[in-house]
Formats: structure tokens, C-alpha cells, sequence
């Protein structure tokens, strides 16, 4: 079975855009590949977060994953900071990561430019964890946005040093997993583009129907349909997509035939639509009040999982130290 390996940064709740964009493939991709899921807390140092926000921010991450149906008997899902073993293959891959290319990846870059007093080689040599990350599980697939392309390339870089300069066909090369056929993309209630976690443009997996139905009835709108059959401008494609995402064929059709005979009333859309996206979350939140208030059972399945990871990764260091021309015991 072939190894898949998501990396998720702990920056805030999920919200019903990383659901269906990511979440949801991910619970399928469990099932048909041997996966990793970590929550890269080291990744996050480069800023510089406080000590009391940074366990909170992987145990929170930890819980929503959970409960949008991760499954820690299928999949392995682990925090980045419990498995050491990755620190001494990054040393290493260091080793073979040159100054300029470094230099020269674009995430690095805007970085150094929004962080002038706090450009640090953690931020530098950030691809080269990565690399480490994908390749202490020898993963073949990474499910990674367009943003991360660059350091997918250093990471397949990474690997085919290590093969060159020790003349071994050790490292795969990991390629980048479109999630496109099983993603889909949930735009923004403000009207512009996809939803992201600005308050007013996206709703969280946490939330309360109350607050969801609040959000979703204030969500930009226009002066509504002036001729049958128009085309709809882009904050109104919006709502429909929304609900072509939480609500059922015929909720969108009736009120797609309302636009197109210019009898919709966006206020009668919404409220359906607020219903169909709260059935859609209820059942999600519940699950993330219900796991993260057993905090025995989060810490059960965080410890699980660095064991299963640590025991992954330390077989590749094992035969990394051999070939590099260390001794093993
Ligand atoms: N850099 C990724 C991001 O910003 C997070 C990440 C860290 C990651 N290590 C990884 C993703 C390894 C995939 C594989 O989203």
C-alpha cells in the first residue's frame, strides 16, 4: 500500500472550508492508503508562539481532525514534537541543502519580508524539515496546495541527493496529490473568493447553529435577479455553491429556478441554506466537544500515534546511519 503523508499547521480552528477541501479526503485516503497525518507544531516556532499556546493549538487541531472522521486505527495521526527521530534526518538533509536555493524559495522570501527583524534559519532550512517530515516514511504522496509546490520540489531534491551522493536508490521521490478530485472548493460568505479564516467570511466547524445561522443570513448579497435566466454575479454564484455544497439537489434547483424567474428572495435562501450547513456541522461539533473533553483519551491516541510514526521513522534512520557511514547498534 502506498504511503500518503499530510502535514497540517496548527493555526486556528477548521472551518467548513478545510472540511471539504481537505478534511473529508483525507478520511477517504485512509482507507485506501497506509497515511500519515501530522500537526506540524515545530513548523509553527519560526514565529516565535507563546509556550501555552502551542500545545493548545495541536491538541485543539487534533480533536477537530478527529472529528471530521480520522480514524487512529486507520490512519497514523501524530504532533510533529513527539517524534525526535525527524530532527536527525533533518541534520543531515541540512547537510545536502545549499544557502542560494534556500534563499531563493518564495514562502521563504515573503517571510523574510513580513518578519524583517526575525529572519532565522529555523525559517531558512523550514523546506528541509519538510523534507524530513515526507521522507523519514518514505511517502509517495503528499497532498500539498499550489503554495507548497517549491518545497515539494526541495523535498524531491532532498531525496535525490541523498540517492546521488551515496549511490543508493533509497529515497522515492515524493510527488504532490492533488486533492482536486475529491476537494471541493467552498467559497467565502463576504463574496470574494474561497472561505478563509477572516470572522466574517467563514464558518467554523465549533460553531453553534445560532451563530452559524447569524453568519450565514448576513452574507453579501446584491439587489437580486433583474432578468430571467441572467447569469449570477459572483456573491450570489457563491451562496449557490455553498449550497450546492451542504443542501440536496432539489433545495438547489427550486431555488435556482427562483433566480431564474426573478422570484428569489435571498432572505428564504439563506434561511434553508443556514439549516442545511447546521446539519451538515452539528454532528462534527458535538464530536469535537465530545473528544476534547476527554482529555485522557486525545493524549491515548496522541501517544499512539507517535509511537506508530517513531517506529516508521526510525526504521529509515536506521538505514539512513548505514548508508551515511554511521555505525548502527
Ligand atoms: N508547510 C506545510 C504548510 O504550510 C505544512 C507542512 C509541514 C507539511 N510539513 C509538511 C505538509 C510535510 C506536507 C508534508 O501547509
Amino acid at each position: 500500500m502506498e504511503t500518503v503523508l499530510s502535514g497540517m499547521r496548527p493555526t486556528g480552528n477548521l472551518h467548513l472550508g478545510n472540511y471539504f477541501g481537505a478534511a473529508r479526503s483525507f478520511v477517504k485516503m485512509q482507507d485506501e492508503y497506509n497515511c500519515y497525518f501530522f500537526i506540524a507544531d515545530w513548523h509553527s516556532l519560526t514565529t516565535h508562539p507563546k509556550p501555552e499556546d502551542i500545545q493548545k493549538s495541536a491538541r485543539t487541531i487534533l480533536a477537530e481532525y478527529l472529528a471530521c472522521g480520522i480514524d487512529p486505527d486507520k490512519a497514523t495521526i501524530y504532533i510533529q514534537s513527539d517524534v525526535p527521530e525527524t530532527l536527525e534526518l533533518y541534520l543531515y538533509l541540512n547537510m545536502n541543502c545549499y544557502l542560494g536555493e534556500l534563499e531563493r524559495v518564495t514562502t521563504f522570501k515573503e517571510k523574510a519580508r513580513k518578519q524583517p527583524d526575525n529572519v532565522n534559519a529555523g525559517l531558512l532550512t523550514y523546506p528541509t524539515l519538510m523534507a524530513a517530515d515526507i521522507l523519514q516514511h518514505r511517502a509517495l504522496k503528499v497532498p500539498v496546495g499550489k503554495d507548497q509546490e517549491q518545497n515539494m520540489e526541495m523535498a524531491r531534491k532532498c531525496a535525490r541527493r541523498f540517492n546521488n551522493i551515496y549511490g543508493v536508490d533509497f529515497f522515492p521521490e515524493p510527488q504532490n496529490f492533488s486533492l482536486s478530485a475529491t476537494a471541493v472548493k467552498v467559497p467565502g460568505l463576504d463574496g470574494t473568493g474561497k472561505m478563509g479564516k477572516s470572522d466574517g467570511n467563514c464558518i467554523y466547524l465549533y460553531e453553534e447553529d445560532k451563530a452559524i445561522t447569524k453568519k450565514v443570513m448576513r452574507a453579501v448579497t446584491d439587489e437580486g435577479p433583474q432578468s430571467p435566466n441572467s447569469e449570477k454575479p459572483e456573491v450570489i454564484q457563491n451562496l449557490f455553491t455553498l449550497m450546492q455544497i451542504a443542501s440536496t439537489e432539489d433545495t438547489y434547483k427550486y431555488f435556482d429556478e427562483k433566480w431564474n424567474d426573478c422570484t428569489l428572495r435571498y432572505g428564504d435562501m439563506k434561511k434553508q441554506l443556514a439549516a442545511d450547513i447546521c446539519a451538515t456541522i452539528a454532528p462534527i461539533r458535538e464530536r469535537i466537544k465530545e473528544i476534547s473533553s476527554d482529555t485522557e483519551k486525545l493524549d491515548r491516541i496522541a501517544r499512539l500515534g507517535a509511537e506508530k510514526a517513531r517506529e516508521s521513522s526510525l526504521r529509515t534512520l536506521q538505514e539512513v546511519r548505514r548508508i551515511i557511514g554511521f555505525r548502527t547498534y
